[in-house]
This record gives C-alpha cells, structure tokens and sequence, in this order.
C-alpha cells in the first residue's frame, strides 16, 4: 500500500509527478500557502511532508503529524521555517535541495547589484513617469562595477557563485565567512576579512548566509553605520538577516546608498510598509531560484529525498 504524504503546494511535474507515482499524494491545491490550522488538519496521519519556505513546520505540525511520520522534504535549501532540533527529537528524516539553486540565485543577486548600482528601475519609471525629455549630462548616475569591492557575508555555494560573478566584471571581493577556509576563499579570489572590514570597505555588500539566530538582525543600525555612504546593500538569503526598520533609517537619511532585497520580513510584504517608499530601496518577491530549470530540479530532489525517507534508505540531500 502507497504510504500517505501531504503536500502543501503543486510544485513542479518534474517532482510531482513521481510523488504522486510513489505515494497516495494529498496536494494543496490553493495559490496562497495552507494556514498553519489547515496544515494540522491535512498532516494527520502522513508518512511525509513536502514543505516549501511559506510553510512553518514546528513541533505542533509534527506532534498533529503522529509518530509514524518518517521525513519531511523541503523544497528549497533553506529550512529555517522548519523546527530542525525537534524534529531530530523525534526521528523525522529531513531533505532539502542545495546546490541546483546555486546558479540562479547568484544571477538574481547579481542582477540586482547591478540594478542597484545603474538605478534601472529608477530608469524604467522615470520613462513611464513621462520624464525622458532629452539625454541628460547628469540623469540617473549610478555606481560603477569595474575596479570596485564587493563584500560577500556568506561564502558557501552561493557566495562563492556570487564571487566568480564579480570576478568577471573586474572587482575586488572580500567575504567574512566564519566556517570557510582560506583556500576555499583564494579559490573564487575573495580574501577573508572581519566583518567589519567587509563593511567599512566594500562598495556593495551582499548577503549570503542562513538565517540563524547568529546572523538574525547581523545587519543593524550599527553595523549599517560601518558602511560606506554610497554603498549598496543584496540581500537573496533570508529578510530576518537585516534589521529592516534600521535600514529604512539607513536609506532615508544616506547612511548607505541604496538596497536591493529579494526577501524581507515578513513575506509578502505589508503594502504599508516604509521602505516601498523609497526610490533607493528595490525590492523583488523571493524570486531567487524562480527559473524553469532549477524549480524542476528543486521539486525532483524534494520528489527524491521523500520517497528515500519513506523507504527507509539515506535520503540523497539530507540537512547535514
Ligand atoms: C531557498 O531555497 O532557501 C530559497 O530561499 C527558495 O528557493
């Protein structure tokens, strides 16, 4: 008999399809994530969970889940919204999918730099404001690449990525990674610094590391006070990273340049919210890994590392 599994959204053919060639799948079929309340509901009784990062998946999902839940499949490399040391506690196998993001993600946080330092969005509204009257001397200057530094916290895989980007476009990079060796660092040409040295003399800054409760708020009003008037500010790792209130201040009162944020939070981010006001904030919806190709890849994996765990084998992308 086909163990029972939930869901929580259609993910990609690519993995979909073998979950539910494997399993007596349960998806969820809604746009919008299932509430915490619905997800208790629809994980009674299952052998595993595909989860995504809208998904808080704690020890009351787990408990409401029953002892014979065997592994959780998260699709995505982060897992921060999943209760890690509880569900060790209790046994529950957990998957994810590093490395086939790799690439797309450092393209979008590298395509945000460079939206970033060249104000294209600026450029684009400026046309659609009906601002364009001739080529101007001094019309949206921005920063240059060639020949500036960029600070990379976080020089795992996708850092690293981000790394060999700037390399090609003639920077300097620098990384603070507490857990990379030199060799690993000399390997993308980055030198390892302090943090504070990143910040103090890096152009742009972009962040690359999970989301902990050592990196929580890692960037604050102090930390934002080391950087460079002008420097730009990617963030395509995790929004609770930075102190989003200190860096509106930072913004608005040109402590820093400008920030460019493929997460925030929360997520989605309330239309209120202060920093959609400014023209140097650009802000896209968690979009790091939204490629055909690597979404397929991801929902493989996640369609993998489900069907392991429910057979009892070593899944193929454990979280070490
Ligand atoms: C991840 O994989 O952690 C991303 O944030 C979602 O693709």
């Amino acid at each position: 008999m086909k163990e029972r599994v939930f869901v929580t959204r259609s993910i990609p053919d690519a993995g979909l399809r073998l979950i539910q060639e494997g399993c007596d799948a349960d998806i969820w079929d809604g746009e919008l994530p299932p509430s915490y309340d619905a997800l208790r509901q629809k994980v009674r009784g299952v052998a595993g969970i595909v989860s995504l990062v809208t998904d808080r998946i704690d020890a009351g999902i787990m408990a409401a889940a029953g002892p014979q839940i065997k592994v959780i499949s998260q699709m995505a490399v982060g897992v921060d919204n999943i209760d890690v040391a509880a569900a060790r506690a209790r046994g529950i196998l957990i998957g994810h999918t590093p490395g086939v993001l790799t690439e797309a993600t450092a393209d979008l946080a590298f395509g945000l730099l460079l939206a970033a330092a060249r104000r294209i969005v600026e450029a684009v509204d400026y046309i659609h404001a009906g601002k364009w009257q001739t080529w101007g001397p001094k019309t949206l200057l921005g920063a240059d690449l060639n020949g500036a530094t960029l600070g990379i916290i976080g020089l795992g895989r996708i850092g690293q990525a981000m790394a060999r980007r700037a390399v090609g476009f003639n920077m300097r990079v620098l990384a603070y990674s507490p857990t990379t060796s030199a060799d690993v660092a000399a390997a993308v040409n980055a030198a390892l610094v302090s943090l504070d040295q990143l910040l103090r003399e890096s152009d742009f800054v972009s962040i690359h590391t999970p989301l902990t409760s050592q990196t929580q708020h890692l960037i604050n009003q102090d930390t934002l006070a080391l950087m460079k008037p002008a420097a730009i500010l990617i963030n395509t790792a995790r929004g609770g990273i930075i102190d989003q209130a200190a860096l509106y201040d930072a913004l608005r009162d040109g402590v820093i340049g400008a920030a460019a944020l493929d997460v925030t939070d929360p997520e989605p981010l309330p239309r209120n919210e202060p920093l959609l006001t400014l023209p140097n904030a650009i802000i896209v919806p968690h979009i790091g890994s939204a490629s055909v190709r690597t979404r397929d890849a991801m929902a493989f994996i996640a369609a993998q590392n489900l069907l392991a765990g429910l057979a009892g084998e070593p899944l193929p992308h454990p979280l070490p």
